[in-house]
């Protein structure tokens, strides 16, 4: 007998937490809004006041050409159910400067004014990091001097932040930054696979620490982050995070946020520490946000999960989700797209079934989870902690 959950069932299962969600709707909804019938609560609807729930999203592939009056169903849903926009790829080096002095903003600019069509927010991704450099960046890498690699950082954290001043509340500035326990030398910056790190490999810090004062000239309103994968609880990594925070906060660099990406896969166990780093990182004075959550899993032969499967999906987002709720600091919570049709993850991993809807866009359990979560953390749209009573 197969394990794998059927369509009929997924539909049955959505269908009665659909009926309880507009329940709920029907009975919160009292006088002249009543009148104009329930509204269908949306994640972004439904987010506290002082949490943004976001999405990434390709604008070169999806959002140009978006016409207001006849969006897609795919635009449709992204503006419905989000509050935030990252553009998947569209502010990353190799799409938005791919040759020397020669900019295309196009994609990234589409994802802006889709977000301003639609009242959304802005998180910029990314400005430091070792992939996708354009070829031209790893050519000349291999003879630069330190200072070399600064200018040609500068150049670019200027004029990409400055164009989009005011316009991104939170930008991911470094990612990826540190290697990983499992990478040959442990957990320490990446000061060969990054080309600019490794020009700068002498004092790496120091590099770091000027990216963020440059992005902060350009940009003085957009709180600035570091963020990576591997980085949701306490382990190896988000200490040497900590210690690169304390010290970078030391020397007065503008740095204002910890970004946990949340790649998670249903073949490793959950770290339950997410709350414990997030407010370890929160003392310091800091933001955190989730910021690309996605659970994939290994599939069978027919493609499709199993209930089994689908539960532990659905707590894991639960879990990223209340750990974010718990910790006030925590800022957005964003997906790592919403639907399987445009996941990466079947692109680069044997796995899939990694986000919050179905290729056909039929919300999951997770989806639910994550609707109930936002409810329940405020009632109504107020901040999800109370304000401090006057004393
Ligand atoms: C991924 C995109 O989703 C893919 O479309 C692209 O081909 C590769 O990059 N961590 C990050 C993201 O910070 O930028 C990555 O996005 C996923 C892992």
């Amino acid at each position: 007998m197969s394990h794998s959950i059927t369509k009929r069932r997924l539909a049955a299962v959505v269908a009665s937490a659909l009926a309880a969600a507009s329940a709920v709707t029907a009975v919160a909804l009292t006088g002249p809004a009543a009148q104009a019938g329930p509204k269908t609560p949306t994640l972004r609807s439904e987010a506290p006041r002082d949490l943004e729930v976001g999405s990434a999203v390709w604008g070169q592939r999806e959002l140009i050409g978006y016409d207001r009056k006849h969006p897609t169903e795919f635009q449709r849903i992204l503006g419905a159910e989000f509050g935030s926009l990252t553009p998947e790829n569209d502010m990353k080096w190799a799409e938005l400067h791919p040759e020397p002095g020669v900019y295309d903003f196009s994609g990234a600019d589409a994802v802006v004014a889709f977000a301003k069509a639609n009242g959304q927010e802005v998180r910029g991704h990314t400005l430091l990091w070792h992939s996708q450099n354009p070829q031209w960046v790893t050519d000349a890498s291999a003879g630069w001097t330190c200072q070399e690699a600064r200018d040609v950082l500068e150049e670019h954290v200027r004029t990409v932040v400055g164009r989009y001043a005011g316009e991104i509340y939170e930008w991911d500035v470094a990612n990826e930054i540190f290697q990983d326990d499992w990478d040959a030398g442990g957990v320490r910056l990446r000061t060969e696979a990054n080309p600019f790190l490794k020009a700068c490999a002498e004092d790496p810090v120091a590099l770091i620490g000027d990216v963020f004062r440059w992005a902060h000239e350009a940009d003085p309103a957009a709180a600035l982050f570091l963020n990576d994968y591997n980085a949701e609880g306490v382990n190896t990594k988000t200490n040497a995070y900590y210690d690169l925070a304390t010290e970078l906060l030391a020397d007065g660099v503008p740095l204002h946020g910890m970004g946990a990406q949340a790649h998670l896969s249903l073949q490793y166990e959950f770290d339950e520490s997410v709350t414990e780093n997030f407010e370890r990182f929160a003392d310091l004075g800091l933001q955190v946000a989730v910021t690309e959550a996605d659970v994939r899993m290994p599939l069978g032969d027919d493609g499709e999960p199993t209930a089994e499967q689908i539960t532990l999906q659905t707590e894991r987002y639960r879990k990223l989700l209340d750990a974010c709720l718990d910790v006030p600091s925590c800022s957005s919570f964003t997906v790592w797209g919403f639907d399987d049709a445009r996941s990466w993850v079947p692109g680069v991993f044997p796995e899939g079934y990694a986000t919050i809807m179905t290729g056909e866009y039929v919300k999951k359990p997770a989806y639910h989870t994550l609707l109930d979560g936002l409810r329940d953390a405020t009632p109504g749209t107020g901040p999800r902690t109370p304000p401090v009573p006057a004393r």
